[in-house]
């Protein structure tokens, strides 16, 4: 019998308006790579209202929602940056890497504990669960954008 394939998990990782004012989309992929996380979409993009407001839709009632959706299509240059990656545990791990929603509470080594002070500028959006990230990477990417990669030596370069 052969072994049970292993189960690869996705998430959505998204830099916000901020974090690409910033120049920290390179700070935010090399994070993940070191980890050993595989990027397997990545675009630049203008959010739109259709797709904030899906994006955020659970929010829709918070007093803080108007705000949310305006400084996430906000900026000089209105930019977002959005990476989806698969690998072990990636939707909890790339939680853990993201730090608390709250930056105040987030801790040093993380992507918000080394470069956010606000909860409302917060750098970085990463999926809460497995199934959160199935729904927001399907909102964000279509399939023929997401393109799964061996890994290999690239040996055949050389031939
Ligand atoms: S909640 O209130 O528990 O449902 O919110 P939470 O799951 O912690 O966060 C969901 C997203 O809302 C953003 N958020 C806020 N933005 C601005 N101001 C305030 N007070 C605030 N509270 C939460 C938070 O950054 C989350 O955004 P994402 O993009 O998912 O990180």
């Amino acid at each position: 019998s052969s072994a049970a394939p292993e189960i690869c998990e996705r998430t959505l990782i998204a830099v916000k308006p901020d974090g690409v004012q910033r120049r920290m989309v390179g700070e935010v992929i090399k994070r993940f790579e070191q980890r050993g996380f595989k990027l397997v979409g990545i675009k630049m993009l203008q959010a739109s209202e259709a797709v904030l407001s899906k994006h955020y839709h659970d929010l829709q009632k918070k007093p803080f929602y108007p705000a949310l959706i305006r400084y996430m299509a906000s900026g000089p240059v209105v930019a977002m940056g959005s990476m989806v990656w698969e690998g072990h545990n990636v939707v909890r791990s790339s939680r853990l890497m993201v730090g608390e929603t709250d930056s105040s509470q987030a801790k040093p080594g993380t992507v918000r504990g080394d470069f956010s002070v606000h909860i409302s500028r917060n750098i970085i959006h990463a999926s809460d669960s497995v199934e959160v990230a199935e729904k927001e990477i399907g909102l964000w990417f279509h399939t023929a954008e997401l393109i799964t990669w061996e890994t290999n030596d690239h040996s055949d370069l050389y031939q």
